[in-house]
């Protein structure tokens, strides 16, 4: 069977990856209440068609800070990305290029941020940062995505401890001795770790004051990654921080929250349009772009789903993903009535969301 969604990607790579790789994408916190949550709040939100409007031509296009991008949907990063499948993070690189996206590099990726950007030259891409204790090796990093071309960091923010993914203790899962990742090889004594370890390498003192600091290694536009409060995105605009993610790391941190489809509202009312608002969480479907876009994102970050296609069938199946997800935000803007994400408005969903 040909797998003609995101679910089916999903259920193949399930068969295609070992028991302890795929708890370690598939999982996350405590009971997975957030994971779940985040794709049933998409489902709950319904949308408002409007007919008889031509839609003979559609776009998908729109920017992100600045940046031309054949639609709303960028590769969130994910680390480890070799442990789905040999492509890796450059073939992620290649597909989101070919897809004509962007993707974020995470700063623990199997890859490094010159060998990633080397496989997709001229691709738009960003690079995720985790703060480390060791801050050399920080700044080596963001060194080497400025000297690799990289156009934003993409500084996450709610990860000062890792959450704590019971799949990945029930299968005892440890990052497999044969994958290096870079960043942990540079701080020295981590190969092998379980991705709860791993958190000993993260700095949990970062603090507001701490941005200057990080605005200063680099004159890069700065994302900040995992934003669940309208406060802290005022916090995040006073900063003058370029763009925030609304974002609850796919149910992988703090598994009582709520959903990131229903923090958006809150969020972006706060911002009022100051700074660009992204989202990322349980975006399967063309049709959960779109009612992002109506609860006034700009765009989203999908994790997951170009994963499942990584997993499947290296470049190739992440390519697929992206653009079977593009042709479904095509096909949900032009059954709405709308010839372009911008024409998507807060009318194009119902009010009430329904249990
Ligand atoms: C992540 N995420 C993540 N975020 C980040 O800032 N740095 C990272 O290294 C990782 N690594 C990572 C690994 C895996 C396996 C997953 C599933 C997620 C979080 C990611 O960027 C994003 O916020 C979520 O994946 C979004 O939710 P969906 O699309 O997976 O539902």
């Amino acid at each position: 069977m040909d797998a003609l969604n995101v679910f089916d990607f999903e259920r193949l790579a399930e068969t295609t990856l070992g028991p302890g790789a795929f708890g370690y994408y598939a999982g996350g916190a405590g009971d997975e209440h957030a994971m779940t949550e985040n794709v049933e709040a998409w489902r709950r939100l319904r949308l408002r068609p409007r007919v008889l409007v031509d839609v003979s031509e559609i776009s998908t296009a729109t920017t992100v800070l600045g940046a031309p991008v054949s639609m709303p949907l960028l590769v969130a990063p994910t680390a480890i990305q070799k442990l789905a499948h040999p492509d890796g993070e450059s073939g992620m690189a290649r597909a989101a290029a070919a897809a004509g996206t962007i993707m974020c590099l995470s700063t623990l990726a199997t890859s490094t941020p010159g060998d990633v950007a080397a496989a997709a030259p001229g691709a738009p891409r960003w690079f995720q940062l985790y703060v480390f204790r060791d801050r050399g090796v920080t700044r080596s990093f963001v060194d080497q995505a400025v000297d690799s071309g990289y156009g934003a960091l993409v500084l996450t923010v709610d990860a000062p401890r890792l959450g704590r993914r019971e799949r990945d203790l029930r299968t005892g899962f440890r990052i497999p001795e044969e994958v290096t990742v870079p960043s942990l090889a540079a701080l020295g004594g981590w190969e092998g770790a379980t991705p709860l370890e791993l958190l000993g390498a993260i700095d949990p003192s970062l603090r507001w004051d701490d941005l200057a600091e990080l605005r200063s290694l680099a004159s890069l536009p700065l994302v900040l990654k995992g934003i669940q409060t309208a406060e802290d995105a005022l916090l995040a605009v006073e900063h003058g921080v370029d763009a925030i993610v609304v974002s609850n790391h796919g149910g992988r941190q703090l598994d009582a929250v709520a959903p990131t489809a229903e923090l958006l509202p809150e969020i972006v009312e706060a911002v009022a349009e100051r700074i660009e608002v992204y989202v990322d969480g349980g975006i399967r479907r063309g049709s959960d772009v779109v009612k992002a876009l109506g609860l006034g994102a700009r765009a989203v970050l999908a994790g997951r789903a170009p994963l499942w296609g990584l997993a499947c069938d290296g470049e190739a199946g992440a390519r697929r993903v992206l653009e079977l997800l593009r042709d479904e935000i095509e096909l949900a803007l032009a059954l709405c009535g709308c010839t372009s994400p911008g024409a998507v408005t807060e009318t194009h969903l119902t009010r009430v969301i329904a249990p």
